[in-house]
């Protein structure tokens, strides 16, 4: 077998055998597939797609390739949620402490914001003390004492997505269907859980901006996680504004608490219920949506979502101080008020816009290995369907980096549309795929 002759298989349109998936890949991750080789496949698998059977031989590849978190003898029914990633989304950090309080297990693993895109990680980061980092045994033991845990991928989890990630970061191929589901699915099926619920983002501050394309990608995961034993189901959610008030890291973390301590953020709760109630129902706890969504409203409500998250944030060696102190979070020397040049009803918030700005003003990162302020980012005042008059507050910016604040400010408003009716009310959940 070739390597050259594989991506020209792939290049010309074929489909390829599993041996000739396992052949490239696991030569990649010991070293004898060159970068130069693996960007051409990834570029044709780009162009070319994969059917079901190669994504699903991709998928076990990369997940053979590293180690797997056995919770057998953890008693509860385990269950995790992966978002594709979005502008303000922050729905984990709420969701987990939510579910688990519910009686659920709940092995979150998270990632890095990367782009446009913010992540949990680097969010939780932003409270001090807390650990990301994680050993398999810290892990269960957090399980067992709080019930839930939030960590990043481990070193050992599927290491070939991690060398591929980094590779299609650099070449452009991150938004390729094949991909994204291998990616995902391999980390997710490492993590030894009964249920997944997936929350596919579409819109303009999503990977996939078009409905179709997410719903290919949420058929795509769907049908990989069921038939690998892990039963699924994809929820497609609307992307198109930033979700919630903040897009940042520190400033997310304080929304999150808000809303474990009652604040009514519409669309946040929308989407974070929804989930909950899924992650409730895809492991048989509850069998329909609304009971679901009543029984985590119910706790919120009595404190006991909050009591969760401050034992997690306790055990994983957080500040659980923050709860009562918000100042002990990052914050930024300089808040900058973006007003708006007219009145009307706000009709458009383009996240991807919004997620940009904020990167700027350093609460993202253009590349993996590039630094970021976890006080920097976003707090919108308004959202779409308010009505805004001249000069009225739009958003306030955090930030550091005083020389970003003007082409921030432009690339924000570039983003905002006023009109004169107000817009229809949308749901953010649009679809379910199971
Ligand atoms: N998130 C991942 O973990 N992988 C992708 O490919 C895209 C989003």
């Amino acid at each position: 077998m070739r390597v050259y002759e594989i991506i020209k298989k792939k290049r010309d349109g074929h489909a390829l055998e599993r041996e000739e998936i396992e052949f490239l890949l696991e030569g990649y991750l010991r070293g004898d597939v060159p970068d130069y080789q693996m960007s051409a496949f990834l570029m044709s698998v780009f162009f070319r797609g994969m059917d079901g059977e190669e994504t699903r031989c991709l998928t076990e590849t990369m997940l053979r390739s590293g180690s797997l978190l056995d919770l057998s003898d953890i008693p509860g029914r385990k269950v995790d949620k992966h978002s594709t990633g979005g502008v303000g989304d922050k729905v984990s950090i709420i969701l987990t402490p939510l579910v688990a309080s519910a009686g659920l297990i709940v092995p979150m693993m998270t990632g890095r914001g990367l782009g446009h895109t913010g992540g949990t990680m680097d969010k939780l980061e932003s409270i001090p003390g807390f650990r990301t980092t994680m050993t398999n045994d810290e892990i269960k033991e957090g399980l067992r004492r709080v019930g839930c845990v939030m960590v990043g991928f481990s070193e050992e989890m599927a290491p070939l997505d991690r060398r591929l990630y980094t590779l299609r970061d650099v070449t452009a191929t991150v938004d390729s269907i094949p991909l994204i589901t291998a990616s995902i699915m391999s980390k997710k099926l490492a993590e030894g859980i009964d249920g997944l619920v997936l929350d596919v983002k579409t819109g303009s501050g999503a990977f996939m901006k078009d409905i179709d394309d997410a719903r290919a990608l949420a058929g795509s995961m769907v049908k990989i996680g069921n038939s690998m034993g892990v039963k699924t189901v994809a929820v497609i959610t609307d992307m198109d504004e930033p979700l919630g008030m903040a897009v940042g890291n520190a400033i997310e973390v304080n929304e999150c608490i808000d809303v474990l301590n009652g604040r009514q953020i519409d669309d946040l709760l929308e989407v974070t219920l929804y989930l909950g109630a899924m992650m409730l129902r895809v492991v048989g706890m509850e069998e329909e949506t609304d009971r679901a969504v009543e029984r985590l409203r119910g706790l919120i409500k009595d404190g006991s979502a909050l009591k969760k998250f401050i034992e997690m944030v306790e055990f994983q060696g957080g500040n659980p101080a923050i709860v009562e102190r918000r100042s002990l979070l990052p914050h930024s020397c300089l808040s900058v008020e973006v007003t708006s040049d007219r009145e009307g009803f706000i009709t458009a918030i383009d996240a991807e816009k919004v997620g940009i700005a904020s990167m700027m003003l350093g609460a993202g990162r253009e590349r993996m290995d590039s630094d970021i302020d976890h006080a920097a980012g976003i707090v919108l005042e308004k959202k779409v369907g308010d009505y805004v008059g001249r000069d009225d507050v739009l958003c306030t910016f955090c930030t550091s980096r005083e020389e970003a604040v003007s082409m921030a400010e432009r690339i924000f408003l570039e983003g905002v549309r006023i009109g004169d009716t107000p817009p229809e009310k949308r749901s953010r959940i649009l679809e379910v795929v199971a």
